[in-house]
């Protein structure tokens, strides 16, 4: 019997229901495969930062550290201001641990209904790779007042830092500004990763930017990708500005097979991706450092109106917990995970409201369950 521990964070809102059917379905699949997990729970989120004023602290994710898979429900509080939570906690762990890649399937199983006219899951079976350390997301900007002032704004990653020292002057009233950066380092090993999962696909590779504006960033984003792709002459590829590729996403989403993202784009036409794929309810997540920690996650927030119900879907958790269970080397228990969430679909019995269904999260949760285990 293999054993596992894993750091389990539950989070806000929904998270504890989600991650109980999700360590629940996990559980049911190691009795038939031959592992247990020792589950160890950690409660960062908003009642821990309310009750003790911390997000997360060093100690805690240089202890996380140690470990290669981490299971996170949603975070995210309306008692908490908006960001404090998502960059304290989330956004925190993403870079602490150096997830460069966001793997975002947007898969259309079998019984699922899609709001795309006509398309049905062989049409709608492609990967999404968000670069998940740089961009806009770095959270550096400021605000400045009419007349001079001084910002030094700072950028710091095991793979590098960047500084950057402003002189403003302005004579707007004041002004607000965000600096988004990429760096080469960054931009490389992420568009290697996606080259290298849409060699093992369909050999089919989109590229993601805006060069035709933010040029400076994108453009290079744009160049760094041409550099790679003449090392993968075996890979098809294509560039597409973001705006027009939401709406490839919904007329033409059979043509894409791996799509490399940077960040901020990445995050949005990941939603829309999840609508495609039936809903927010159905979209799992992987924040991957291939060599270090990685994090599984719904890509959905926590729903606080929704916290306590025992009513929303499990499935996106439940299937985050699979592509968890396959980053272990549990290749066999992750398919058996996601192929009872496909038979729980179509014996359309036991399913939450969002799929049309009165079951509750448990339902759902134990229906998968025991299909794992083939009962
Ligand atoms: C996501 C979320 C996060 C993001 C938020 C909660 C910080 O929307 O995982 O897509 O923007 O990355
Ligand atoms: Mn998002």
């Amino acid at each position: 019997m293999t054993q596992y521990k894993i750091p389990v964070i539950p989070g806000d809102g929904i998270g504890p229901e989600i991650i109980a059917e999700g360590c629940k379905v996990i559980d049911a699949a190691g009795e038939r495969f031959g592992f247990d997990i020792e589950w160890v729970e950690y409660p960062h989120g908003a009642d821990h930062y309310l009750k003790t004023g911390e997000l997360i602290s060093e100690d805690t994710l240089a202890e996380l550290n140690k470990n290669s898979v981490i299971y996170l429900g949603s975070i995210g509080d309306p008692r908490v201001a908006p960001g404090v939570l998502e960059k304290g906690i989330l956004l925190a762990a993403r870079f602490y641990f150096d997830e460069y890649v966001n793997l975002r399937p947007i898969k259309l199983l079998e019984g699922v209904w899609t709001p795309i006219k006509d398309k049905t899951p062989k049409d709608i079976d492609f990967v999404v790779v968000r670069e998940n350390t740089e961009d806009f997301y770095i959270g550096i900007g400021g605000k400045a007042g009419r007349g001079t002032s001084k910002n030094l704004l700072e950028v710091s990653r095991s793979l590098y830092s960047a500084k950057f020292g402003l002189d403003i002057e302005t004579d707007s009233e004041e002004i607000a500004y965000q600096i988004g950066m990429i760096s080469k380092e960054g931009t490389q090993r992420v568009i290697s990763y996606a080259f290298d999962l849409a060699e093992k696909r369909k050999k089919h590779l989109s590229s993601v930017d805006k060069a035709n504006v933010l040029s400076d960033i994108y453009g290079f984003w744009r160049k760094e990708f041409e550099a790679i792709a003449a090392k993968h002459p075996g890979v098809t590829t294509d560039f597409n500005y973001v705006d027009a590729m939401t709406m490839w996403f919904v007329k033409n989403p059979e043509w894409f097979d791996v799509v490399v993202t940077p960040n901020m784009f990445g995050d949005i036409i990941t939603d829309l991706g999840a609508m495609v794929q039936g809903g927010l309810g159905l979209a799992p997540g992987g924040n991957i450092n291939p060599k270090g920690t990685s994090m599984f996650e719904p890509i959905h927030g926590s729903a606080p109106k929704y916290k306590g119900q025992n009513k929303v879907n499990p499935i996106a958790t439940i299937w985050a917990g699979a592509m968890m269970m396959e980053q272990l080397g549990e290749k066999e228990a992750a398919d058996a995970i996601v192929s009872a969430i496909e038979t729980n679909i179509l014996q359309a019995k036991v399913r939450t409201y969002d799929m049309g269904g009165s079951s509750t999260t448990s339902d759902v949760g134990d229906d998968i369950a025991r299909i794992v285990q083939g009962k």
